[in-house]
């Protein structure tokens, strides 16, 4: 090491704990945030008052609200395609009769939270006005309006392309440079006003953003490319982020990018999966989809309460695979059968048929974090519960079984190990 890098390392680290701190400190981002984004749903057309107030309505009558989903949040096409003369953004005026902080105040008196979304390039990727040169003016203006959250997105930056391309296959620097800006910009807002606006970045996981979104005052941030409501983007999202889990936690979380369950290109089991992992993962739980037209199957998923709580579990760890003895070679790019998390109170063990359906079991004294002995468990999708030495359960194909495992109950290091009975019964 050069004589004074040392020096600049501790600094380096030191300012880095700093900022971590200082998102803390905000008392945003402790757990993984929950709620509605209009993207999936018509993309440019439910950017509007009326679809975010008809959510807003329907976190109330579906009781999605009493289970902590909270912020409404608009994406791309809020906004007219030019600013106003004095660099202003201006909400679209048909899709906002009455403004944006008269839906803010409705959402805020309803008990939830509101946001917007924006672009650090010259446009937002659907090509509305960004925020190059304009992030104090823009932060303003949120504030003003009351807004609560802000996704930043990653279209129309410095690239070597040129024009610049909506998106960038070879960028001119680092998505840093220009997410910079914009961080500045939200700091100073939180620390001269009351607003505590949580800065979810979307660039996409470009130039490992785990790795810095924290300090850049970020709650969360996008790992990867969207989701697309397909079976291959589960497969895609849930294989990257169970690389990079030791990047997220409380302050800071990993974003695997809204649920896209309601999709036509997802079945209910495929629907159990995609929740149940990004829950585990601890990614935020945004719901991408219409709630006036939500099916009785994805509602009773997205309402699961045992799944909730351990996505909301204050430890905030999010679930690894691990390999138990006899289990599968890891495949690149697929999701793999085991994952284990800590939670305050027990451990999740989540059990994907990701790949084949059949008879998935575990013993738990080979699950890190168990030992030898015997313990309760609850699957939290069948209800079913037992108790024993494991649990081995039957899972249709894609689908997923969701395993809390609390208390414990003896010790068996003295007693040959094996698999508990049929759930609820004793098996001794
Ligand atoms: C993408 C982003 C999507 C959505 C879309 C809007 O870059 O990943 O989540 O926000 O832009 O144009």
């Amino acid at each position: 090491m050069e004589p004074g890098s040392s020096t600049l390392l501790t600094l380096l680290i030191t300012l880095s704990w700093f900022h971590l701190a200082e998102s803390l400190g905000t008392g945003l981002g402790l757990s993984p945030h929950m709620g509605w984004s209009s993207w999936n749903v018509k993309q440019c057309d439910s950017a509007s008052a009326k679809y975010a107030l008809d959510a807003a309505d329907k976190f109330i009558s579906l009781g999605l609200k009493d289970l902590g989903y909270e912020y409404i949040n608009i994406d791309d096409c809020w906004s007219t395609k030019e600013r106003d003369g004095s660099g202003k953004l201006v909400p679209d005026p048909v899709k906002w009769p009455n403004g944006i902080k008269a839906v803010a105040d409705r959402i805020h008196d309803m008990g939830l939270k509101f946001g917007l979304y924006g672009c650090a390039g010259q446009m937002t990727c659907a090509e509305f006005p960004g925020s190059e040169g304009y992030a104090v003016s823009d932060v303003d203006q949120l504030v003003g309006w009351g807004v609560d959250f802000w996704k930043f997105d990653n279209c129309y930056t410095p690239c070597k392309v040129n024009p610049r391309p909506q998106t960038c296959p070879d960028p001119a620097g680092n998505t840093k440079t220009w997410y910079a800006p914009m961080r500045d910009a939200i700091l100073a807002a939180r620390a001269r006003t009351a607003s505590q606006i949580h800065f979810n970045l979307c660039n996409w996981g470009r130039d490992e953003v785990y790795k810095w979104g924290a300090q850049y005052g970020a709650q969360s941030w996008r790992i990867s490319e969207d989701n697309y409501g397909d079976w291959a983007s589960i497969e895609r999202i849930a294989s990257t982020a169970a690389d990079i889990t030791q990047y997220s936690g409380p302050g800071g979380f990993n974003d695997l990018d809204m649920l896209y369950l309601g999709s036509p290109k997802l079945n209910t089991r495929q629907e159990r999966l995609h929740f149940g992992l990004w829950a585990i993962l601890k990614s935020p739980l945004v719901l991408g989809l219409d709630l006036s037209n939500i099916s009785a199957s994805t509602l009773e998923i997205v309402t699961n309460r045992g799944i909730i709580e351990i996505n909301q579990d204050p430890l905030g760890k999010p679930a690894n695979t691990f390999r138990p003895p006899g289990g599968p070679e890891p495949v690149k790019g697929k999701i793999y059968p085991y994952w284990v998390g800590e939670l305050k109170d027990g451990v999740v063990i989540g059990l994907c048929a990701g790949t084949a359906a059949g008879r998935y079991s575990l013993e738990f004294r080979d699950v890190p974090g168990l030992g030898r002995g015997w313990y309760e468990w609850t699957e939290m999708y069948t209800a079913q519960t037992g108790w024993g030495s494991g649990v081995s359960l039957d899972i249709g194909l894609h689908d997923m079984r969701v395993v809390k495992v609390g208390s414990f109950i003896f010790s068996t290091s003295n007693i040959p190990s094996r698999l508990s009975g049929p759930a609820g019964k004793r098996d001794y």
